[in-house]
């Protein structure tokens, strides 16, 4: 990413389309934070990252790894899955849902143009990252979706053939 700015009216945009994910009897179990500036986040992460780690773990990389990933985006969001007043839908449901929720946010953001790439790393799944969002046990961070411009055009590539992945009867 160079990090040019998106306009936060563009990111409005893919927040509405995130909303319109398939959502089983409506509980809309997705909830984003949205860093318009990364590096609030970034250092936010760099010191959970110090926080939660024993000395002997730590590393310096690791801790600028966090600390400099967002220097380029524009924007961050961090996707969850916030469970909601209906313990009857399964968890995996609404993990799905708020997946469709981030792909919407992906495919709108690829149509603006706008570069992207979803993260779940550093202590993005730890623990004390729900601790640090406030949020309750059984909500998940989904990942951090770093959204932002990209001088290069990257193209994609599957290893695996579509068809050892589909089973057509008929
Ligand atoms: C749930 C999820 C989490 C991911 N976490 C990471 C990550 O922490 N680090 C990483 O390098 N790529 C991660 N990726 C992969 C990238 O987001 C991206 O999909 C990958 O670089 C391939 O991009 P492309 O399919 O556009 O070529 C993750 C993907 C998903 C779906």
């Amino acid at each position: 990413m160079n990090g040019k700015k998106i306009p936060n009216e563009q990111i409005k945009q893919l927040l509405e389309l995130a909303d319109w994910a398939p959502t089983h009897a409506n509980t809309e179990p997705w909830y984003f934070i949205v860093y318009a500036e990364p590096k609030t986040f970034c250092s936010e992460h760099a010191e959970l990252y110090r926080d939660s780690t024993s000395a002997e773990d730590f590393m310096q990389f690791n801790y600028e790894k966090i600390l400099h990933n967002g220097d380029k985006a524009s924007h961050l969001i961090i996707a969850v899955m916030k469970r909601g007043h209906l313990p009857k839908i399964p968890a995996l449901e609404e993990i799905a849902a708020t997946a469709c929720a981030v792909q919407n946010i992906l495919l709108g953001a690829t149509a603006l143009g706008i570069a992207s790439f979803w993260s779940t790393g550093g202590m993005v799944l730890n623990p004390a990252m729900k601790q640090f969002l406030n949020l309750n046990e059984e909500d998940i961070v989904m990942g951090v979706l770093y959204l932002g411009y990209s001088d290069s055009v990257l193209s994609g590539e599957r290893i695996i053939p579509i068809s050892e992945k589909v089973k057509w009867i008929g």
